[in-house]
């Protein structure tokens, strides 16, 4: 987007003069931006329209954090120096482009391009007129109608001595067309994602859960290491939220599955597979057969993690690698040995969001229409989108698919399921968060359905 405009890094710049006038002096702004930090950390790490920049210090190359006013986009941020090329945190970019942004929790790792020149400038900030984005609905209606014109020109006039820059998450490699990551070729960042907060679940709520004691062994070193060093940061009401829904979506499909396996079931699919760890504490090894499917990239990613932390893969697993979007479950699943003729169990968490509705709905007929009688499945899906959704567009998964709970419940029935329980946030801590004394709770818009055939 910024293409020629972009400005050398690296180099010394004479300020313009009218880039030296500040409103606020940097004896005050200083201290305010240190305790602006601490409180967005505490509170407002979800906060949209702002980010905090991490960059690594000119002189002692140690992290330095800044709260900056940002518009997000699918692809990127987008930020206008104040205090242009003197504020620290543009000498520190210009020294090293290399960032972090922490956003919704996480610090993804992110390339800064400074913009200079004054075409391409006006160009962005007429693209991205920094509009206050949900939720205050009444708020950007009235930027988007009345007052884009003039907040259009008030930025124009802005950035005419101030760099613009553009922070780039380096992972979210997602051209602009709609191709995610997975299509690219990369492995599912969120399922890394939902790994940590699985093993963070273990580790910081007690008592947890999903009991889950090879989590912590399956996340890569990177973020083994983020757990050691400091847990503070996933302490967040959002994050432990998050965590406990990631927990307790697993906790449930595993209850049901243990009273599948009563009832005679002998195979689990875990469609979307990620990092879960089933298959490797399987508590039925001689008679309960399981089926990763994942997708080709995210599941090569996982045996080669598997392989570094030691864990041995049972007789009683089968990887099915196979992409929801082109190809066709039954007969990936048949080429692997699966069973049509026996009932199964499947799973499928975290996962409906990141595709398409065609998809999602063909995989649940496909499994509806050739799977035997006493199939059951569990899945998870969301109603709208969630603060998380921005961060995993930022990483080149976002999230496609929402669902309205009675039309998914018709929808679902309409294939010949029955039996369909829709566990919604409220009925889900009724059932596993009640009597917590810690007050963990799951949030947000997630779901989970059961039904069997
Ligand atoms: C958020 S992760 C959830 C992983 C796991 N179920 C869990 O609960 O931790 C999303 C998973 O969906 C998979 N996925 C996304 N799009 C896919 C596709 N088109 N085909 C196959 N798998 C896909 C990813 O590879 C990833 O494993």
């Amino acid at each position: 987007m910024t293409g020629g405009g972009s400005g050398p890094v690296g180099d010394r710049r004479v300020e313009p003069f009218a880039a030296r006038l500040h409103i606020i002096p940097r004896v005050i702004i200083k201290p305010l931006q240190t305790a602006l930090v601490r409180v967005f950390r505490r509170y407002f790490e979800q906060a949209p329209g702002w980010v905090l920049l991490t960059t690594s210090g000119r002189r002692t190359g140690l992290p330095r954090e800044v709260l900056l006013p940002c518009e997000r986009w699918a692809e990127g941020m987008l930020v206008i120096s104040t205090y242009g090329n003197r504020a620290d945190w543009m000498r520190n970019m210009r020294r090293n482009p290399r960032v972090l942004v922490t956003c919704a929790g996480w610090a993804v790792a992110a390339q800064a391009e400074i913009v200079e020149d004054l075409d391409a400038k006006r160009a962005l900030v007429d693209a991205h007129p920094f509009f206050a984005p949900a939720p205050f609905a009444l708020i950007n209606f009235l930027h988007r109608t009345l007052l884009r014109p003039l907040t259009c020109a008030f930025l124009r006039w802005w950035v005419n001595n101030r760099p613009v820059v553009v922070i780039r998450p380096q992972r979210a490699a997602a051209p602009s067309d709609a191709t995610t990551a997975l299509q690219n070729g990369r492995a599912s960042v969120t399922a890394q994602r939902a790994a940590l907060l699985r093993a963070a679940h273990q580790m910081l709520d007690h008592p947890p859960i999903l009991d889950d004691p090879l989590a912590l062994r399956l996340i890569d070193p990177a973020g083994a290491e983020a757990l050691r060093s400091g847990t503070a940061r996933l302490q967040t009401p959002a994050l432990q939220a998050l965590r406990v829904s990631i927990a307790l979506r697993s906790r449930y499909a595993e209850d049901r599955l243990a009273a599948a396996f009563d009832r005679g079931v002998r195979q689990y699919v875990v469609l979307g597979a990620g990092l879960d760890t089933f298959a490797y504490r399987n508590p039925h090894p001689d008679a309960l057969r399981v089926y990763e499917v994942d997708h080709p990239a995210t599941q090569a990613w996982k045996r080669a993690q598997l392989a570094e932390a030691g864990i041995a893969l049972p007789p009683s697993l089968t990887f099915v690698p196979l992409d929801f979007e082109t190809e066709t479950l039954d007969a990936a699943l048949r080429a692997s040995g699966f069973r049509n003729d026996q009932p199964a169990f499947f799973s499928w968490l975290g996962v409906t969001m990141y595709l398409s509705r065609e998809a999602v709905m063909q995989t649940l007929g496909l499994i509806a229409a050739t799977c035997a009688p006493g199939s059951e499945i569990v899945f998870s899906y969301v109603v709208s989108p969630s603060q998380f959704a921005e961060h995993a567009a930022l990483v080149g998964e976002p999230w496609r698919t929402f669902f309205d709970p009675p039309a998914l419940q018709a929808d679902v029935r309409r294939l010949g399921f029955r039996e369909i329980e829709d566990l919604g946030p409220e009925e889900a801590n009724a059932r596993y968060c009640a009597q917590r004394a810690d007050g963990l709770r799951v949030g947000g818009s997630g779901h989970l359905l059961a039904a069997r055939l």
